[in-house]
């Protein structure tokens, strides 16, 4: 039995918070292991309103995936969001001392402290700075500098920044509920991860998570992740207008969306009804399906109206070849798809989860993508860290060649 690393992510969000726990094999191959959903009301479009309500959602969540991977979790990688998340990209430059030397780790860190150099308010942070491509002597296009031979090293990266107070009470709340926070990861960076394949990267595509009270647009392209922002929409307005315009409780609205509800009311019936319970009323009373759908659809199209304005503005609307990815609670609803590509006039199409081994149904639909996707971002920085380097790396690699002639392949991710 070789080697193996736990990792555990959690996404705590404004309806609902999921931890995944993943195993992490010795050839850097990650298997899900456990899932676990709790229901949240300590988060209200991202951030945190309520630690106590947020750490016992958080115990219940982690405790559901730790039980079913069979591993008590101690470190969890959280994922953050929310309207106080804003990306930009900066340039960094480094000149290499000596011209017959490689580019080495120490110059690449140094354009990338560069690169940080941006006026962060002081109750801001840099959440990350995520390198997208370097530039060796004006040469564009390179993946990895060092080793190269050059004078000038240009990066260009993603800067993340983060209100100091919402990363704060995030951790409070991880600690509160009796774990440690290894790390904190944007959300629709790490459910690109999970919910993106190469070729999507290739092209070019818009990420677009929309969960209960945020909407999360992320742009990536052959480099990466270069544009983030986070909208204060969601599937709660869309339930949120149905409670407003049927005279019903929130409960209600959401059963009628969940149960019921689609966004392209063209695709129903006329003459379809559904029973609906309204405040006050004993009796259920017959309303017409379509209209539901129209509420829904009128909600729905808002958004992705937004979606696009955030498209247009960072140039993915011609960029993004890919198109829109849908992910998220919401991504669930029937007809989202088509209403997307109606109001936005780009291909979409919905997300889940790519190329990991061990998935469960709980994790297998798009709700849980950011949670998988921390898992993955931990699962792959921890196999980095154990790697082996130099004459060592080559023994093992060779090892695990040998081996795996006589041993049956026990499946994998990436
Ligand atoms: N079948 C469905 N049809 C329509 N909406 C759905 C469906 N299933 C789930 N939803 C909606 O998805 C939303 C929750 O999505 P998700 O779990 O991604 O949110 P979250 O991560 O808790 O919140 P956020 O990302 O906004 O902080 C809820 O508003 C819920 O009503
Ligand atoms: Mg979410």
């Amino acid at each position: 039995m070789g080697r193996e690393t736990w990792v555990a992510g959690l996404d705590i969000g404004s309806t609902k918070t999921c931890c995944v726990v993943a195993c992490v094999d010795e050839a850097g191959d990650t298997a899900v292991a456990g899932v676990g959903v709790a229901v949240n009301t300590g988060v209200r479009r991202g951030a945190v309103v309520d630690i106590e309500l947020t750490a016992a959602s958080i115990r219940e969540a982690v405790g559901r995936a730790s039980s079913q991977a069979g591993i008590a979790v101690s470190a969890l990688h959280v994922g953050v969001t929310g309207e106080h998340i804003v990306g930009q990209n900066s340039r960094g430059v480094t000149a290499i001392v000596d011209h017959d030397q490689d580019i080495t780790e120490e110059d690449r860190l140094r354009a990338l402290r560069q690169a940080r150099v941006i006026v962060v308010p002081p109750d801001r942070t840099i959440l990350h700075a995520l390198p997208r491509g370097y530039v060796v002597d004006g040469h564009e296009g390179v993946r990895h500098p060092v080793g190269m031979s050059g004078a000038r090293l240009e990066v260009e990266a993603h800067i993340v920044t983060a209100g100091q107070t919402f990363l704060a009470n995030i951790r409070k709340c991880v600690e509160r509920a009796g774990y440690y926070c290894a790390d904190m990861f944007l959300e629709p960076i790490a459910a690109g991860d999970a919910a993106l394949a190469d070729g999507d990267l290739t092209q070019g595509v818009c990420l677009v998570d929309i969960g209960g009270e945020v909407t999360n647009v992320a742009v990536f392209d052959e480099l990466g992740i270069y544009y983030t922002s986070v909208l204060p929409l969601g599937g709660r307005h869309v339930t949120a207008d149905i409670a407003q315009l049927l005279r019903v409780s929130a409960e209600e609205a959401e059963r009628l969306k969940v149960s019921h509800g689609g966004a392209m009311p063209a695709a129903v019936a006329e003459d379809e009804l559904v029973g609906v319970h309204q405040i006050g009323r004993a009796e259920a009373r017959p309303f017409r399906r379509r209209a539901l759908c129209q509420i829904m659809e009128a909600r729905v199209r808002e958004i992705f109206d937004l979606v696009q304005d955030e498209m247009v503005k960072c140039g993915a609307d011609v960029r993004a070849a890919g198109g829109i990815v849908l992910i998220g609670g919401t991504a669930a609803m029937p007809g989202i798809r088509e209403c997307a590509a109606a109001q936005t006039g780009l291909p979409v199409r919905l997300g889940g989860p790519v190329g990991v081994s061990g998935l469960s149904d709980a994790v297998a639909g798009s709700a849980c993508c950011t949670a998988l996707g921390l898992a993955l971002r931990a699962a792959s920085a921890a196999h980095m860290a154990s790697a082996p380097t130099g004459m060592f790396a080559v023994l093992v690699e060779w090892w695990r060649r040998f081996r795996s002639v006589f041993r049956p392949h026990s499946g994998g991710g990436r």
